[in-house]
């Protein structure tokens, strides 16, 4: 059995998946759920982890390099070699907290562009993990905006539909190259 979490925390000269990027309707379509954790997936999952790492990302979904599945890797320990990665696959969040709070965020998909985004302080999520095995987790702080943040993307929303600050979007996007007319707000 492959061990994806075992991946090496380094920058590859040639990640093996393609980051799409904002403006990409891959990024929009929605993913589906996993029916069965096998080596085929493990072998998915070491090769976003790789990818990623290579990118100096704390998260990547699935549908970000194109495969519409429920699948999520988080790190936030990037200097901590041991430490393995988070893998969720079918997450589901189970609780949300009352309290919200606003903090910057950025994605693989949007280089160079961070803004605000209010999200549910803490979360109850469920999910598998690479071997298959159903778990729970409580989050707070970076983790759980971390976990909110990719879970978005596996429904093809992606973090500046949440902004609420239009100007500085705009101003951001535009600064990127981005076109603001990729951003399709999420109403409340
Ligand atoms: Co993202």
């Amino acid at each position: 059995m492959i061990t994806a979490t075992a991946v090496e925390k380094k920058k590859l000269e040639q990640p093996p998946l393609d980051i799409h990027f904002l403006g990409d309707r891959v990024l929009r379509q929605p993913a589906k759920r996993i029916s069965k954790v096998d080596d085929n997936l493990r072998q998915t999952i070491k090769e976003m982890l790789q990818t990623m790492y290579s990118a100096d990302g704390i998260g990547l979904a699935a549908p970000q390099v194109g495969i519409h599945k429920q699948l999520i890797v988080i790190d936030l320990a990037l200097d901590r070699p041991d430490e393995p990665p988070l893998v969720l696959i079918n997450p589901k969040i189970t609780k949300s907290g009352m309290n919200l709070c606003s903090s910057e965020e950025g994605c693989l998909s949007i280089p160079g562009v961070y803004l605000e985004v209010t999200r549910p302080e803490a979360i109850e999520v469920s999910y598998k993990n690479e071997q298959g095995k159903p778990c729970k987790l409580e989050a707070t702080g970076l983790l759980a905006r971390a976990i909110q943040h990719e879970m978005d993307h596996l429904n093809g929303v992606m973090f500046v539909d949440r902004v609420e600050n239009n100007l500085a979007l705009n101003e951001e996007l535009k600064k990127r190259g981005f076109a603001t007319s990729a951003v399709k707000p999420v109403r409340k």
